[in-house]
């Protein structure tokens, strides 16, 4: 199984409260791959995590894309579909661990392949969009 990278300097998008948000991700996606080696896929804590990732992601979403909206960048339309297919995903797996469909390989697989993705081929290609628009104007 592949695992979640580290996040490290070279990753960040310039803002300090996003990486902080991504930095968090990368450690909830980390915890969720060790409790699914050890947890059936229905079990409380994982549900709870996957939950939890989730929550924390809309909030990631949310915070990027209007700060991206605010910046004008011109990715932003897509940026937004490739949040709201990431977090579809995550919702239809817990649906599916919900309803006794869930597969923990599957599970770990998305986890990884979307916290792989998320920043290196989302994120840092609009790095120049990420900066905060109220601390650019301060400098
Ligand atoms: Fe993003
Ligand atoms: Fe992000």
């Amino acid at each position: 199984m592949p695992s979640i990278p580290d996040w490290i300097p070279v990753i960040s998008v310039g803002n300090a409260k996003l990486d902080e948000q991504h930095i968090t991700l990368l450690e909830l996606g980390r915890q969720l791959v060790r409790l699914l080696d050890a947890h059936p896929c229905d079990s409380k804590p994982v549900r709870d995590l996957l939950q939890d990732i989730i929550n924390q992601s809309a909030q990631h979403n949310a915070l990027e894309e209007s700060i991206l909206k605010r910046n004008a960048c011109p990715t932003l339309r897509e940026h937004q579909a490739i949040h709201q297919v990431s977090l579809s995903k995550l919702q239809a797996l817990l649906q599916d661990i919900g309803a006794g469909k869930g597969d923990a390989r599957a599970l770990s697989q998305v986890i990884v392949d979307w916290m792989s993705h998320h920043i290196f081929e989302h994120d840092l290609p609009s790095k120049a969009y990420m900066k905060d628009p109220l601390e650019a104007n301060d400098s």
